[in-house]
């Protein structure tokens, strides 16, 4: 059986680039091993009581820890071990954690990450992710700063996921269109299974959650019923499906074609949503897989953030969809715009 596994793709895509210095395969195939880590006790998350993991000291001495916590420190060790990353911005540390040794501090990129995305979602067996965006750093020399992470998505060197579904997927971007590959959990090998993923022509799918209905920005609401209508050429009604796990959902709308939205509100008119390790990734994926994503008003990869944590509306998904969304909000709610 011929088949291509992530670190074979990383290796070949490298070499159709003679300046690369295969830093970032280094860092991709690390993440992907990380990965391989948190899908594992992902896999048995219920497991805990029953073997008494929880709370219990394993073998290696350590206290068992909450599956977030687990990846956050899953994707800190590979990010420090290999020397390609000089920090990391994780939705678990408050400031960023500065990877200050020989090796390391000399790295060339910054990785932005939400270790486990969706992570209310484990006790009930349902999707969770994984989400990282790699930027270059702006310092040339010395321990990074705040300053190499407040970048626009549009200087992303390159993005992805990981849906911890059904079966496990890893999806990224270097730019050069979007790949998709599957765990084969018997080997332990991801292997490439959507090659240059595109979203479909048409989408028929919205994703929100309208239980915050009384609070979304009138173009939202005109939006919802826009998908609520009857129109057979349109293909309208269209399907409501919320997960609750923004990779998942994401993911798929991308495969199925659905637009994804997380709003401002009147209660909190940036969203919730984070910037940096949410809102960009998906955007920059989106866009390679010739989608959108768009605050309601402006190109995601266009904000330019002013802190780690900061968070922005989002509404990604193919571009007919994303654009029907941003002339309502237009029309209608242009006292959301954000800037
Ligand atoms: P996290 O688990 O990393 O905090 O993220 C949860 C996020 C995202 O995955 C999802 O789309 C969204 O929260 C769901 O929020 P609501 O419960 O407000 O719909
Ligand atoms: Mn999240
Ligand atoms: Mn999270």
């Amino acid at each position: 059986m011929k088949f291509k596994t992530l670190t074979e793709f990383i290796i070949e895509k490298q070499a159709e680039y003679p300046q690369a210095s295969g830093e970032l395969s280094r860092l991709l195939n690390d993440i992907g091993i990380a990965a391989k880590f948190v899908n594992r006790e992902v896999n048995r998350a219920g497991l805990g009581e029953v073997m008494g993991y929880a709370g219990e000291v394993n073998v290696q001495g350590e206290d068992q820890k909450k599956l977030d916590v687990y990846a956050n420190d899953q994707f800190i060790a590979a990010l420090k071990s290999g020397g390609q990353c000089c920090a990391i911005g994780s939705e678990e540390n408050d400031e960023i954690i500065l990877l200050d040794s020989e090796i390391s501090k000399h790295g060339k990129y910054v990785v932005a990450i939400d270790p486990l995305d969706g992570s209310s979602n484990i006790e009930s067996n349902v999707s969770i992710g994984t989400i990282f965006s790699i930027y270059r750093r702006r310092t040339v020399r010395g321990v990074a700063t705040i300053e190499d992470f407040l970048q626009p998505g549009r200087n992303l060197v390159a993005a992805g996921y990981v849906l911890y579904g059904s079966s496990t997927v890893l999806v990224y971007t270097t730019g050069y269109g979007v790949n998709g590959f599957t765990l084969d959990p018997s080997v332990g090998l991801f292997i490439l299974s959507h090659p240059n993923m595109k979203y479909p022509e048409t989408g028929t799918i919205y994703s929100i959650n309208e239980a915050n209905y009384i609070y979304f920005p009138e173009g939202v609401k005109r939006y919802i019923q826009f998908c609520q209508e009857d129109d057979k050429a349109t293909h309208r009604p269209y399907s409501t499906r919320y997960i609750g796990s923004m990779v998942a959902d994401v993911h798929r709308n991308l495969i199925r074609g659905g637009i994804f939205i997380y709003p401002g509100t009147i209660v909190s008119k940036q969203g919730k949503l984070r910037l940096l390790y949410e809102c960009n990734p998906v955007a920059f994926i989106a866009e390679q897989a010739g989608g959108k994503a768009s605050d309601g008003f402006r190109r995601v990869l266009d904000i330019q953030p002013k802190a780690l944590h900061e968070r922005a509306p989002i509404f990604v998904g193919p571009t007919y969809m994303v654009e029907k969304a941003e002339a309502l909000m237009k029309q209608y709610s242009p006292e959301f715009r954000l800037e």
